[in-house]
């Protein structure tokens, strides 16, 4: 992997990796349609918006792996989520298949299968339950990343990614912490393992509480060195200054579950 092009640079996760991927690659093309406010002359910046197709197809040229990060990152309204998350991401594996890029690695969401409850351990096998129209824009770029990889022999990997940060800040993020640097880890995985065809795979760290089978993952070399647990005094008592929620706190996608939950029905059960 000689250039690897990471969108979404000017983010939360696109800031931590680019200081913890720096090097790793011959080429680290950096893009977002804001500028990162603490760019370094040593980094390479093209600012394109995903919902413009031609910005994008410049925008991978001579590129062989992508970190696609860029998009609307929680619950929004549906313009920008189409804009960016549905129109933004066909953009971008149209311009990966036209110009001839070999692996995506995209960041999905533990929001795309948010609405199983948390007593159920799921795998990858499940279909998705999407918690939000956000939810349902990542589970879209699963969809459609399958179709690239299946048609076209793109080597794409989704990561359901669950809670980037220096540690979990509460209950629900001790089952779904991502340590930044097993975040890299995955994203190796999916640059550079020979075996990666269509994979998807949880982005969570050693997590006691984990919701999720990541089987696929570690057959893939994953070895996550978060342990979520660590963090349990810190991060229980912080829950225990939030107010309760039946409906988020019952199911996998939180508050992401509860909002605009109108639902008459019993929450499911299985
Ligand atoms: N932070 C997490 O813990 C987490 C969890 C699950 C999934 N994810 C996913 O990982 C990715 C990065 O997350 P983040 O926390 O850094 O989000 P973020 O909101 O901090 O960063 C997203 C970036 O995408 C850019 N962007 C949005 N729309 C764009 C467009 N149309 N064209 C170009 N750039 C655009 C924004 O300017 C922003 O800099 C997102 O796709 C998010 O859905 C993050």
């Amino acid at each position: 992997m000689r250039s690897v092009l990471i969108t979404g640079a000017a983010g939360g996760i696109g800031t931590r990796l680019r200081k913890l991927m720096k090097g790793m690659y011959p080429e680290i093309r950096l893009s977002d349609r804001a500028t990162p406010k603490d760019l370094k002359a040593d980094e390479t910046f093209v600012a394109a918006d995903l919902a413009d197709p031609a910005a994008v197809e410049r925008l991978v040229e001579g590129i062989e792996g992508i970190v696609h990060l860029g998009g609307v990152s929680v619950e929004d309204a549906w313009e920008p989520i189409l804009q960016s998350n549905i129109i933004g991401l066909y953009n971008l594996f149209e311009a990966a298949r036209r110009k001839g890029v070999k692996r995506v690695v995209f960041a999905s969401s533990n929001h795309a299968v948010g609405f199983y409850p948390r007593q159920r351990k799921i795998g990858i096998d499940e279909p998705v339950r999407p918690d939000s129209r956000y939810g349902v824009s990542k589970a879209f770029g699963e969809a459609l990343g399958a179709l690239y990889a299946h048609k076209h022999g793109l080597r794409v990997t989704s990561l359901r990614i669950g809670n980037v940060d220096d540690q979990p800040v509460d209950k629900r993020r001790l089952s779904i912490w991502l340590k930044p640097e097993d975040l890299v880890q995955l994203i190796r995985i999916g640059l550079e393992h020979p075996d990666i065809r269509c994979e998807i795979m949880y982005g969570v760290s050693d997590n006691e509480r984990a919701w999720f089978d990541n089987g696929n993952a570690f057959r893939l070399g994953y070895r996550p060195a978060g342990r979520g647990e660590e963090s349990r005094e810190a991060a229980l008592a912080a829950q225990a200054k939030l107010p309760l929620d039946p409906i988020g706190d019952w199911y996998q996608g939180g508050t992401f579950c509860s909002a605009e939950y109108d639902n008459p029905l019993e929450p499911r059960r299985d």
